[in-house]
């Protein structure tokens, strides 16, 4: 009986004694857990992350080069922000991805300006290709816009905007949708035709006053041929809008034929006043792609011509 019961106690106290073991190696790895040597205050320095080796001891491990204040662990995904030159995208929330090209810095939120943004740091929008693009200056970053009045690559071009208006660094284009008198087209670098010298009398009689002048051409007039017409145009001398500008009134057009004709003459025989000094002017209409400019500048006025129709009474002597 009671060697029994000596046997029983020792039963007892081994299966004590296991459960005890048990529960301190179980207790031990939670501590082990729970307090690892990585925690330790400044374990690793900074843009490395800490991981505890099987013998206990840290290392150190470099961070994903697209995390900026360190990291809690390996690759883009772990960054605690992203360095310039990375962001973190709306779709993909956590993982710090390269800027899409064309953009750079903290969170990708600035534009390059290269003109291969291939070649544009990603970082601080160096261009590598050491070539602005347009509408941009200030090597090597080239965040300046052109100087006001020029666009275009190298800010080489002259804008030809009406006063006061704003022209595109990049295009040239007039935030008006116009363009300077005696431009047009894209960027408004078409100067449009224009005769140099204003149309001449060639004779008047009473209601019918004669003028002429040569053909456009493009080694001594302004601007570019082809030419689709001529407008001719006469305006009173005396006559004021209420604007307090003197209206011109069209009164023909000339087709030019391109036939080789060097001088057009013109009749005006209508809307004269009698003994009435006019001007006259002749605007070029150009042509693209035999289509006529949709805008003419105003061509030089000629000098006072009479419509000369009372004759003078001889002077009494
Ligand atoms: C970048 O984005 C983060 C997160 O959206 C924001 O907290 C931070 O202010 C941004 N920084 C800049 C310079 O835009
Ligand atoms: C971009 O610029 C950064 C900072 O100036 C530099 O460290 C990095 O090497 C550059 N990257 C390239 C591809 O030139
Ligand atoms: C030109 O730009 C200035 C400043 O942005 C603006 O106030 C003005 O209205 C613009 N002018 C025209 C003609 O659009
Ligand atoms: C006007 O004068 C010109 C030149 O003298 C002449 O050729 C033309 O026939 C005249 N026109 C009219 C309608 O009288
Ligand atoms: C254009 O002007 C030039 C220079 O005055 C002249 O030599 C040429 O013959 C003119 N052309 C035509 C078609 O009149
Ligand atoms: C001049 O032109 C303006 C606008 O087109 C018009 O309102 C005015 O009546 C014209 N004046 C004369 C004297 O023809």
């Amino acid at each position: 009986m009671y060697r029994d019961t000596s046997q029983s106690m020792s039963l007892i106290k081994f299966l004590l004694l296991a459960v005890l073991t048990v529960f301190f190696l179980l207790n031990c790895r939670t501590l082990a857990q729970s307090t690892p040597p990585c925690l330790r205050l400044n374990a690793c320095p900074t843009n490395t992350y800490c991981a505890e080796k099987p013998d206990g001891t840290i290392s150190c491990i470099d961070c994903d080069v697209s995390c900026g204040l360190g990291c809690d662990g390996p690759g883009p995904k772990f960054c605690k922000s992203c360095k310039a030159g990375y962001y973190k995208p709306s779709t993909n929330f956590h993982v710090c991805t390269e800027c899409h090209v064309g953009f750079y810095g903290v969170n990708c939120s600035k534009q390059c300006r290269c003109l291969n943004n291939e070649l544009c740091n990603k970082t601080d929008g160096f261009c590598n290709s050491w070539k602005c693009d347009r509408g941009y200056t200030g090597l090597p970053y080239c965040q300046d816009k052109c100087p006001i009045n020029t666009f275009g690559l190298d800010c080489g071009f002259v804008c030809h905007c009406p006063v006061n208006d704003n022209c595109s660094n990049v295009q040239g284009d007039c935030s008006s949708g116009k363009c300077d008198a005696d431009w047009d087209g894209p960027g408004c670098q078409r100067r449009l035709p224009k005769l140099v010298l204003p149309p001449r009398l060639q004779s008047v009689t009473c209601n019918n006053i004669t003028i002429y002048w040569d053909a456009f051409n493009k080694s001594v007039d302004i601007g570019l041929d082809p030419i689709k017409q001529y407008n001719v145009l006469y305006k009173q001398i005396t006559t004021v809008s209420a604007n307090g500008k003197t209206n011109w009134t069209n009164y023909i057009s000339i087709d030019d034929l391109h036939d080789g004709r060097r001088t057009f003459i013109v009749s005006i025989t209508s809307g004269l006043l009698q003994d009435v000094d006019f001007n006259f002017r002749v605007d070029v209409v150009g042509m693209e792609n035999d289509k006529p400019l949709k805008s003419t500048t105003a061509g030089t006025v000629s000098a006072a011509i009479r419509n000369t129709c009372t004759v003078n009474k001889p002077t009494c002597s």
